[in-house]
């Protein structure tokens, strides 16, 4: 961690069930960090807000307000360091993340301005099992992690309009989604940032394959190599046409009993993963156009044996300023299992079909066992990071993972 990073006072983080930057390891067990709670304990009213705004449920089943939801993150969320691209979730991708199985309408939560009820917050939560803690030194090689399975939410989406930052309305939407989850007997959540708060259980990085090079380096996304053409940048990057593994196709949503045992088998491994079950499987693995693509692998000479698995998400980014190019493609690798086929050759064949449906970059976090291809599949590293954070969870000792330990990914 670099020390010049850390805040000197986190005024809000520094008062929550947090790890903290200056707790010493030591003797602290692994569970919760604050004393536990019913919820009948939790308070019943709502925070309060600046008297100019006022709470909302954002429901996403009604396309008009799914559409502001879009409208406020697709103007105001998350930039690179030079504000030259900010994430666009699409609105299709906000409904499949967030109307997940178990979801609760009252998790979806926004701040509108009492006068004209214009959206200007918002922050998501959604249900999982997440496993987390075991033996050191299990990580991606070893049989399993062991650790403990707790009922958490992923909170997401984050986002205060541009014109209102500064005036400490996050920290307001943080306790009051920590208190909705709180109210469904729910004291634990998972969470990623790129900013440094106390105190990241992981970082990963994340790694880029271009896909379309001449649009990467149009939008400034890359550059040219030192000695390399445009011709011979796009020719070394180019893919085949069609996957090259036997037996890829769509993952289905009867494919899910067999899928739930190779996914949850293989991250058994990892001191961080989620655990799926069946309906969540189907769900989060389905192949919906430019939102997420999931493949499988049934042996040929085994029809109906399910061996292997890939998928990745597509989160484009607005382009800002570009005369133009106003959007970059991007698709994230989700998670993958190998079984029957290497690694490689399976993010590979995500590669060429996210290649094929147009996308201009496939990203991956160096978590799983994603190291193993980076290089090889020429993806160049980032400088974005990605900080894994938990709430009210420790491990022993205060304890952090490597990125080859994590075993989560998030959207
Ligand atoms: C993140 C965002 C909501 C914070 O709002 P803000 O107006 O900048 O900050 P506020 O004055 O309301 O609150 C500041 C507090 O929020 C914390 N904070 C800032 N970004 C945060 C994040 N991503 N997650 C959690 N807390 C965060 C700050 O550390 C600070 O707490 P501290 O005093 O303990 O350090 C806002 O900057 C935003 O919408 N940014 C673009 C979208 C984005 O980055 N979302 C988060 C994705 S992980």
């Amino acid at each position: 961690m670099d020390k010049r990073q850390i805040k000197e006072k986190y005024a809000f983080w520094g008062t929550q069930p947090v790890a903290q930057f200056s707790e010493a390891g030591g003797e602290a067990p692994e569970g919760p960090i604050d004393v536990p709670k019913t919820v009948a304990e939790v308070r019943q009213e709502p925070y309060t807000l600046p008297d100019s705004f006022e709470w909302c449920v954002c429901d996403l089943r009604d396309d008009a307000v799914a559409h502001e939801v879009y409208e406020l993150l697709s103007n105001n969320y998350v930039e690179d360091d030079d504000n030259m691209f900010r994430f666009n979730y699409s609105s299709g991708f906000l409904k499949w993340c967030l109307l997940c199985p178990g979801h609760t309408l009252d998790w979806l939560v926004g701040v509108r301005v009492k006068a004209s009820r214009r959206l200007v917050g918002f922050i998501s939560a959604i249900p999982a099992h997440i496993r987390v803690g075991g033996g050191p030194g299990a990580g991606a090689e070893g049989g399993p992690a062991g650790g403990r399975e707790v009922r958490m939410v992923e909170i997401n989406f984050l986002c205060v309009h541009k014109k209102l930052r500064s005036k400490r309305l996050a920290p307001v939407l943080i306790k009051e989604i920590t208190r909705r989850v709180n109210l469904r007997d729910i004291w634990q959540a998972a969470y990623t940032a790129g900013v440094l708060l106390p105190k990241p259980l992981a970082t990963c990085r994340y790694f880029h394959r271009s896909l379309n090079p001449r649009k990467l380096i149009d939008v400034g996304f890359s550059r040219l190599a030192p000695r390399m053409t445009m011709a011979r940048t796009i020719k070394l990057y180019k893919l085949p046409d069609e996957p090259l593994t036997p037996g890829m196709r769509e993952a289905r949503p009867e494919d899910a009993p067999k899928l739930v045992p190779l996914l949850n088998d293989y991250l058994a491994r990892y001191r961080l993963t989620q655990v799926f079950n069946e309906e969540e499987v189907a769900h989060w693995f389905q192949n919906i156009d430019n939102v997420v693509q999931a493949f499988v692998v049934e042996d040929p000479a085994a029809p109906g044996s399910l061996t292997d698995l890939v998928s990745f998400y597509a989160l484009p980014s607005s382009i800002l300023g570009h005369p133009e190019h106003t959007e970059l493609r991007a698709a994230y690798l989700y998670y993958t299992v190998p079984g029957a086929t290497p690694l490689k050759q399976l993010v590979n064949d995500a590669m060429i079909m996210a290649a094929s449906k147009g996308y201009d970059v496939f990203n991956a976090l160096d978590l799983l066992q994603n190291e193993l291809f980076l290089k090889d599949l020429k993806f160049g590293a980032g400088d974005g990071q990605l900080h894994y954070y938990l709430y009210n969870w420790r491990l022993a000792g205060n304890a952090s993972l490597t990125p080859q330990e994590v075993g989560l990914v998030l959207m």
